[in-house]
């Protein structure tokens, strides 16, 4: 979901520093072999969260929602060479095919993977990271941003993905997903001594640092 149109997020996509030769393969792959290829971040978004590795100077990220590794790699890619990301997620098919992608890439080696469910995984995590990126099982969005929360670095930055859920978030009462990302969202809009802003790029980012 884009509320972009198309064409002008193709032209800012042209003018944006591109992905990698990998990153181009692994998504081809994905939406040519994959269920679910929708649910990749895509080109723009990828472009957005290197951008803020950069900016954020993020050493250590976590990140909710592996799929087939997109993400992971493009972020890992933005990690300067001691930089780690630890990726999680429950689907061992998906999973394999990531990590066959990431060790073609000499930042593969950034990489952890955890294969289980998300609280699951986050309950064996008791670092700080500088970068929280919420991507996975929408009915455990605010249980996430909970986490992350107190696992914040002091500059870090948390990044919560289809945060305008193809719009639905307008109407309350929808489903549970709908209801889940609106209570994730209501949960952000009032932290204390946070800053956050809800971009609407692709299905909508939600962007929280400490005040
Ligand atoms: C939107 S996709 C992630 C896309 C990925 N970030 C990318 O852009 O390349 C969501 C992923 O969350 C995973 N997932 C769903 N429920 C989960 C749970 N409870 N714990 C961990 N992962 C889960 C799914 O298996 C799926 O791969």
């Amino acid at each position: 979901m884009s509320f972009v149109p198309k064409e002008i997020e193709t032209y800012c996509i042209d003018h944006s520093t591109q992905p990698s030769q990998i990153a181009k393969e692994l998504m081809d792959f994905t939406k040519s072999s994959v269920h679910g290829s929708n649910m990749l971040i895509g080109e723009m978004e990828g472009s957005i969260l290197k951008f803020l590795i950069k900016l954020g100077k993020v050493k250590s990220i976590v990140e909710l929602g592996t799929y087939t590794g997109y993400s992971a790699l493009i972020m890992a890619e933005a990690l300067p060479e001691d930089g780690k990301l630890i990726s999680i997620d429950l689907n061992p098919e998906t999973t394999k095919i990531a990590k066959s992608f990431w060790e073609r890439s000499s930042h593969g080696k950034k990489i952890e993977h955890i294969l289980k469910p998300g609280l699951e995984a986050l309950s064996t995590l008791n670092d700080k990271y500088d970068l929280i990126f919420i991507d996975a099982d929408k009915n455990n969005y605010s249980n996430y941003l909970n986490w992350a929360i107190q696992h914040l670095s002091v500059n870090g930055l948390i990044i919560s993905d289809n945060t305008l859920w193809y719009g639905k978030v307008l109407t309350p009462g929808l489903d549970k997903q709908t209801d889940s990302i609106r209570a994730h969202n209501d949960l952000a809009k009032n932290l204390e001594g946070f800053t956050k802003t809800l971009l609407p790029i692709r299905d909508g980012m939600f962007l929280i640092t400490r005040s």
